[in-house]
């Protein structure tokens, strides 16, 4: 891909520029961001480290949203980040006007781009986005299960005392307290982790994984977490400039899956070149198919709430 623009050159957006220049997985990289100097400081900053790390991405900042212009894809992280003892969906009303504003931009100055959504809530936002850009779905998606199921799969390292190197931890539903962990679909080297670990245990890292955004709000006080997150978003991008056709937990927009349509929820889909090329529907069992509604009443709750005012 030639280009990627960033909006937002928050800690996330910041963080997301670094892995994407260090992983050469695009050769322009343009940060966007309302405070003028912030993006244009940010890019120099991590401009200057590429002979140390040896890329050749080219990074440049800007306030102008005209500057995406040409994007593969746009990675929004703009918005109010949460305070400490705020929920994901106390920011919503004003993230969904930056939303508004942001893909105004991008309907405009890069209308062949694909855009993936990280601002929070965001699978509201998601929708909001998809709703905004009239695109066909496989072109606008979001970021949380990866990062999910990445925290996921650390407690069970931890846990456990083995490698982190072949756990497969599977989150799903919406990016909030009530996100779905499926203990069936986690594994280590293929085994299912009960057999690794009892009861208590798995239930212990569910709690931590479904909290596990508030956990670093609460130790950092003034900052979320960005590293995680944008880690996350580099395994996304990479699978859909590499064209790997690779399964990841993605914010997609539903159309029947899962018994839902006209909603923007997490779930396993294929990331390649085309962005969410497919999702992939579970078989899910009568107790973890009442936590992927209950995680979805809340998004549909959400949405409703948009649609009113
Ligand atoms: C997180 O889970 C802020 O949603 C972000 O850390």
């Amino acid at each position: 891909m030639q280009k990627i623009s960033i909006v937002g050159a928050g800690r996330v957006g910041e963080s997301t520029a670094q892995f994407l220049a260090r992983e050469n997985l695009c050769r322009e990289i343009v940060l966007i961001d309302v405070k003028d100097g912030v993006p244009q400081g940010a890019a120099l900053d991590i401009q200057e480290t590429a002979p140390l790390f040896g890329f050749d991405t080219r990074l440049s900042g800007s306030t102008d949203g005209a500057a995406m212009a040409g994007s593969g894809l746009v990675i929004i992280t703009a918005g109010i980040p949460r305070k400490p003892g705020m929920s994901r969906s106390d920011v919503l009303d004003t993230n969904v006007a930056i939303i508004d504003k942001v893909m105004d931009d991008v309907v405009k100055h890069a209308p062949d781009a694909m855009v993936l959504v990280v601002s929070n809530p965001v699978d509201v936002l998601t929708y909001r986005a998809w709703q905004k850009s009239g695109w066909p779905r496989h072109r606008v998606f979001g970021q949380a299960g990866v990062l999910d199921s990445s925290r996921m799969a650390y407690f069970v390292a931890s846990e456990t005392g083995l490698s982190v190197k072949n756990i497969h931890a599977m989150v799903l539903g919406g990016h909030g307290d009530a996100m779905v962990p499926l203990i069936r679909y986690t594994t280590i080297a293929g085994i299912p982790i009960e057999n690794f670990l009892d009861r208590e245990v798995i239930d212990r890292i569910i709690e931590r994984t479904r909290h596990g955004g508030a956990e670093i709000l609460a130790l950092k006080q003034t900052s979320s977490a960005y590293d995680a997150p944008a880690a996350a978003i580099a395994e996304m991008v990479d699978a859909i400039v590499r064209n790997r056709r690779q399964v990841l937990p993605t914010v997609a927009i539903l159309d029947g899956e899962y018994g839902s349509d006209d909603v923007a929820m997490g779930v396993p889909c294929v990331l390649g070149k085309n962005g969410m090329e497919e999702v992939v529907v579970l078989e899910l069992n009568h107790e973890e198919h009442k936590m992927f509604d209950e995680s979805l009443a809340g998004v549909v709750a959400d949405i409703e709430r948009l649609r009113e005012g």
